[in-house]
C-alpha cells in the first residue's frame, strides 16, 4: 500500500492515471493532500492510517522546490519558504517515527549539497540538511539513506 503525499494531492495533474497504473502492478495505493513541513497534517495522515490498521515500513521523502533567487538577495522569509519542504518535512518525519522500527528511511537530495549550485543556495542548504539528518539517524542506530541525485531529465524541477 503506497500513500502518496503533496500538497495538491488527487488535484495534481495526473494522480487518477498513476493510481491505475500502480494498480496494474499490483500495488494499492492512496493519494492524499498534505503539507509535510505542517506537522499536524502529517500527524492526521498518521493517525488515518493507524485507525485503518495500516502500518508504515517506509518513508520516502521527495517532496521539495527551488527558485532561481541568489542566497544573498533571499529575505529570511523566502528562505524558509524554499526549504521548508525538506527542512521540515523531514525532521517531522524522523520525530514522527521516533521509536517505530521502520524498514527504509530515504531523502531525496542533491548533488547541490555537496557543490552548490548557482542560484539555488537555498535549496542546496536545504539538501545539505537532508544529508546530515540521514548520518544524525544513523548514529541513532536507526535507517537511513539520503540519495544525492544529480539532473535527470524528461520530468521534474530539472
Ligand atoms: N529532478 C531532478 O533532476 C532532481 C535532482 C536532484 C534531486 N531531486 C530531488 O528529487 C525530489 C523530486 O524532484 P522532482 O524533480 O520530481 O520535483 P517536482 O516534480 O517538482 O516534484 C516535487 C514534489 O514535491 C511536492 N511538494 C513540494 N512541497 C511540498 C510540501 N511542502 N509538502 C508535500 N509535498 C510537497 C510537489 O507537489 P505539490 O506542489 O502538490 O506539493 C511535487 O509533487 C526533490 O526532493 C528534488 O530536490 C530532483
Amino acid at each position: 500500500h503506497l500513500v502518496l503525499l503533496s500538497r495538491r494531492g488527487p488535484e495534481a495533474p495526473g494522480a487518477d492515471a498513476l493510481v491505475a497504473a500502480l494498480a496494474e502492478l499490483g500495488a494499492r495505493s492512496t493519494v492524499l493532500a498534505c503539507d509535510v513541513a505542517d506537522r499536524t497534517a502529517l500527524e492526521g495522515v498518521l493517525a488515518r492510517l493507524r485507525a485503518e490498521d495500516d502500518t508504515v515500513r517506509a518513508v520516502v521523502h521527495t517532496a521539495g522546490m527551488t527558485s532561481d533567487t541568489p542566497l544573498a538577495d533571499c529575505t529570511p522569509e523566502e528562505l524558509a519558504a524554499d526549504t521548508a519542504a525538506k527542512t521540515r518535512g523531514a525532521a517531522h518525519l524522523d520525530a514522527l517515527f521516533e521509536g517505530v522500527g521502520l524498514d527504509v528511511f530515504v531523502l531525496f537530495s542533491s548533488i547541490s549539497a555537496t557543490w552548490g549550485s548557482g542560484g539555488q543556495g537555498a535549496y542546496a542548504a536545504a539538501n545539505a540538511y537532508l544529508d546530515g539528518l540521514a548520518a544524525a539517524r544513523r548514529g541513532r542506530g536507526l535507517t537511513a539513506v539520503s540519495v544525492a541525485w544529480g539532473p535527470w531529465s524528461g520530468a521534474g524541477m530539472a
